[in-house]
């Protein structure tokens, strides 16, 4: 496998709207997206673009805050009440084949490819399988120009 694009880095955390006004006011961050209900996920979500030249574009923050009844979010923010980067996202080209390749390493693909946050197929692989990094993998949006 050739490691793609970092995508985004997930940032678990109890409110959305605290973390929206802190990377607004203590980041600086100029372009904040809509938040959103990713309900198969348990998730509200909120991206947070970081520039780059080039009119590519730039790595994401994803801020991820748990839907009543998440347990996996919920749980890390148990242990991290004020949340915390929980997860990293690197593009694929080929969803499938990536899913093949870490098995044949023998790291845990946790659960079946499914649709994420930007619509397209994802699959996470367990942390203790990736040097301690909760790692997303994340088919490359065909339309988009990377
Ligand atoms: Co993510």
């Amino acid at each position: 496998m050739k490691l793609g694009r970092l995508n985004h880095i997930g940032v678990a955390t109890p409110s959305i709207a605290e973390s929206v006004a802190f990377w607004r006011d203590v980041m600086g961050a100029t372009k904040i997206h809509e938040p959103f209900d990713l309900p198969a996920q348990g998730v509200k979500v909120c991206f947070v673009d970081t520039p780059t030249d080039a009119g590519l574009n730039g790595t994401q923050i994803e801020l991820v805050e748990p839907l009543p009844g998440n347990t996996s979010i919920q749980s890390f923010l148990d242990k991290n009440p004020q949340g915390g980067q929980h997860h990293m996202c690197y593009e694929v080209p080929d969803i499938h084949a990536a899913k093949v390749w870490f098995e044949s390493q023998g790291k845990r693909v946790l659960g079946e490819p499914r649709i994420g946050a930007h619509g397209t197929l994802i699959f996470f692989v367990h942390p203790r399988d990736m040097m301690g990094v909760l790692t997303e993998i994340m088919e490359t949006p065909k339309s988009a120009a990377h």
